[in-house]
């Protein structure tokens, strides 16, 4: 499964990638407001060392606004991923950019409907919000293995992105259920690391090897 970094915060995605987990990066409207930085400013030092695809959502609600938020995202970098919102509008502008190559993550899904729907309209991505779906008492890994199963049922080359992801167990548990991508808040992909028996484990190897030197340093 490939992992993205769900984050505005340059620094935030530098860390997460000198330590291997950056695939790609997700950007919304929401994570933008939050830094007072320009989207333009943030996606320029993105581009400077991510190699994989940097989603970047469309503020217009109607399909020409759409497009032209679109074209000119795509201007940005040659690994934008242009997302559009799951309404009728945004199918129509991916039916339009998918014709003109633009690679595309549709936000907001919460049913495999609006997943095959997207699947349909030639979707680079989809993006299935899991924490949201469980903060209301539904099934968010659910989803994810019901979208797997349509996509395969039918050839869909649609990625699935699982997003909203809460803590490291959604992580594991969307890998199984056969996300292709999982986007992590940094606080997630931080926690992945750590395991109390690892430290512990760690602490009790050193405190037996004492003073001793390394063999490999002497
Ligand atoms: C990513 O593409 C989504 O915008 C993000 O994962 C949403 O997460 P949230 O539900 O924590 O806001």
């Amino acid at each position: 499964m490939r992992t993205y970094i769900d984050s505005a915060e340059v620094e935030n995605v530098r860390e997460a990638y000198e330590l291997g987990l950056v695939d790609g990066v997700t950007t919304n409207p929401s994570l933008v407001a939050g830094t007072d930085r320009e989207y333009r400013d943030i996606i320029d030092e993105l581009t400077e060392f991510v190699d994989g695809p940097i989603s970047v959502e469309v503020i217009a609600t109607d399909y020409e606004e759409m497009l032209e938020e679109a074209r000119e995202y795509d201007t940005w970098g040659d690994n934008i991923a242009v997302k559009l919102p799951m309404t009728r509008d945004g199918m129509k502008a991916l039916r339009t950019l998918t014709a003109e190559g633009v690679q595309t993550n549709i936000t907001l899904i919460f049913s495999v409907n609006q997943a095959l729907i997207a699947a349909k309209n030639g979707a680079t991505m989809v993006s299935p919000f899991i924490g949201r779906l469980d903060d209301n008492g539904h099934d968010g890994v659910g989803l994810i293995e019901d979208i797997r199963e349509v996509y395969d049922n039918y050839d869909f080359e649609t990625d699935i992105l699982a997003a909203s992801l809460r803590h490291p167990y959604h992580v594991q548990e969307v890998a199984k259920a056969g996300a292709d991508i999982a986007t992590l808040p940094p606080s997630v992909a931080d926690k992945m690391f750590d395991h109390p028996r690892t430290d512990s484990g760690l602490e009790a190897f050193l405190d037996d090897w004492g003073d001793r030197e390394s063999p490999a340093l002497k």
